[in-house]
């Protein structure tokens, strides 16, 4: 029968037809529904068969209409958009508003969103005194993390999650807030006083205020920065079922408020493997030191001694279209912050690993945080502050996640099965006898 697969259990002999859903291509993202697996059985006392897929690497947790991404072409698109266009013709806010409500802002609703975000960039007076209590060496993500979740203790009525107007004002406060949350982290660990937000500057440009601003009356960003700023944040607003905005679905999906739902993807992007990755690189790029050293460091990731940091990524299995647009993008900032050996070393390690057979068998490429970080280290970014500049673009992406999720009738709280390896039933053994 057309648009079913056929399963032949050949335990019993039975056939089973299961029909295929499709989404918007028929050759990618086709899908059975896992459940229709548990017909599958030895008796009618057995729970039926169940699907195994550790780290998810073949399982749809959802239906999403936000982000497409075709790892095999190094395709990312934003509510159909091709990620190239909108780096190269939008900004971040307008991005925003895109990736949150699946259409591109007409004017008027451009300038009450612009408006709203604008219009709630201040924290309670209250954060700084929690801020305060951080160590000066204090990991600025993990300040982010926590300053997140206690802001659900300022808007408790955040809770109502199924109230559409209350999810609207907490959006907006989150995603004007983590610029200011994030520019107060750096400021405490460099020991300097907070800046407070400028509504007269854009969001990319308040955020280099609210860092950068010392004794100046007001502060004017360098446009060059603050665009290669705007067009870092477009680039990571969203990535679909990436592991953080897994957890922002899961977490919310037990109906808790939008901010600490945020603080647990946040703790989801701040690990090595994901939003952390960016961090390391710069951290091996430094190891490595010189261009010389290059080829050792090849030999050494090739023998599985450490991963090379940047490269890589569950879905490409193409070059990143992200890597390609920063990799253009970073000689533009350099003329403005002096050229950068780190880059010099980052290109030579790029040009050496798509040679290489152990990374072009693997697939291996250049992704987004393997030339975020040259570039945000450029800028005058501690490399401590990197997760953290990629937590705040995300964060519309985790809400628009987490909002498509709740409007999703399929959804329920998530709770996967297992597949039990433990011990059968035992009898208790009194410890005289263990
Ligand atoms: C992000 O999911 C997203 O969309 C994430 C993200 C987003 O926008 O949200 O795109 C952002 O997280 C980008 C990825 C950042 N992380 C890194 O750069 C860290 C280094 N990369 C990896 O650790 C790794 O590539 C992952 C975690 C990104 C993906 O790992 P997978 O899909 O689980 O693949 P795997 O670990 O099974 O690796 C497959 C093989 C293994 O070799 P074998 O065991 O088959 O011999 O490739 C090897 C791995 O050892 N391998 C690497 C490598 N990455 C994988 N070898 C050397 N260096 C690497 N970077």
């Amino acid at each position: 029968m057309e648009n079913t697969v056929t399963i032949i259990d050949n335990r019993t002999g039975k056939k089973y037809d299961l029909p295929i859903m499709y989404g918007t291509y028929k050759t990618y993202g086709a899908a059975i529904r896992t459940a229709d697996l548990r017909q599958i059985k030895l008796s009618e006392d057995d729970f039926g068969l169940m699907s195994y897929d550790p780290g998810f690497t073949n399982t749809a947790s959802c239906k999403s209409a936000i982000t497409f991404i075709d790892g095999e072409r190094g395709i990312l698109h934003y509510r159909g958009y091709p990620i190239d266009l909108l780096a190269g013709k939008s900004s971040f806010l307008e991005v925003a508003y895109l990736i949150l409500h699946g259409e591109l802002p007409k004017k008027d609703e451009m300038d009450d969103w612009k408006h709203q975000i604008t219009h709630h960039t201040m924290v309670h007076e209250h954060v700084k005194k929690f801020m305060d209590g951080f160590h000066h060496d204090a990991h600025p993500m993990g300040i982010l993390v926590s300053t997140v979740a206690a802001l659900s203790t300022f808007y408790p009525a955040a809770k109502k999650v199924r109230d559409p107007e209350t999810r609207r004002q907490e959006i907006y406060r989150l995603v004007a807030k983590m610029p200011t949350i994030a520019a107060h982290a750096y400021r405490h660990s460099m020991g300097l006083p907070y800046v407070y937000p400028d509504n007269d500057l854009g969001y990319a440009g308040n955020f280099l205020n609210m860092l950068f601003k010392m004794t100046e009356v007001k502060y004017e960003p360098d446009e060059v920065l603050e665009r290669a700023l705007d067009v870092l944040f477009i680039l990571h607003a969203d990535h679909e079922q990436n592991c953080s905005a897994n957890t922002m679905r899961s977490v919310g999906s037990s109906l808790p408020d939008p901010y600490v739902a945020v603080a647990s993807a946040a703790a989801a992007l701040y690990g090595p493997l994901h939003g952390g990755a960016n961090e390391q690189v710069l951290r091996m790029l430094r190891e490595i030191g010189s261009l010389d050293r290059v080829p050792e460091y090849i030999k050494r990731a090739k023998a599985g001694e450490f991963r090379l940091m940047g490269f890589g990524h569950r879905v490409y299995k193409n070059y990143d279209p992200r890597a390609r647009i920063l990799r253009e993008m970073a000689p533009k900032v350099f003329e403005v912050t002096g050229k950068n050996e780190l880059l010099d070393i980052a290109i030579e390690l790029e040009r050496i690993a798509l040679e290489d057979e152990y990374f072009v068998d693997r697939k291996l490429y250049p992704n987004v945080d393997f030339y975020s970080g040259i570039i945000y280290q450029a800028i005058g970014f501690p490399v401590a502050m990197f997760p953290v500049l990629f937590a705040i673009p995300r964060t519309i992406g985790w809400l628009a996640q987490w909002q498509e999720m709740l409007d999703d009738s399929d959804q329920k709280i998530a709770r996967p099965r297992q597949v039990f390896t433990g011990y059968d039933n035992r009898e208790y053994v009194p410890v005289s006898k263990r």
